[in-house]
């Protein structure tokens, strides 16, 4: 009997910090529009990793991005007129959406 308690509250344990896995949006290409046209999936961060987009804009408008599970660290970078802003995030799952 009290093994099997344990067992379940192990169980639970478990279930209850799987759900607490930071879950964020991956995809490949994002087009204008925020829409994914490359290679959508959801990913799980591992330790180390956040839900991190890359977004790309060309004289202030949002031209393509993706978004990923990665070791991240926001920046900004100009390349001519094109910026491109790598953002991270972690404090709730799919934080990482685009809406341009
Ligand atoms: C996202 O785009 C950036 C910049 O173009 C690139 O360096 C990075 O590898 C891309 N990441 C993924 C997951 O496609």
């Amino acid at each position: 009997m009290g093994k099997h308690i344990l067992l379940l509250l192990l169980g639970l344990t478990l279930l209850v910090s799987s759900l607490q896995a930071l879950v964020c949006f991956e995809c490949g290409n994002l087009n204008s529009m925020g829409i994914c046209n490359f290679r959508t999936a959801v990913c799980y961060a591992h330790p180390g990793e956040v839900c991190a987009s890359v977004l790309t804009y060309k004289d202030g408008k949002f031209v393509y991005g993706n978004q990923s599970c990665a070791e991240c660290s926001g920046r900004t970078v100009e390349h001519g007129s094109l910026i491109v802003s790598t953002n991270c995030c972690s404090a709730t799952s799919f934080c990482n959406i685009v809406r341009p």
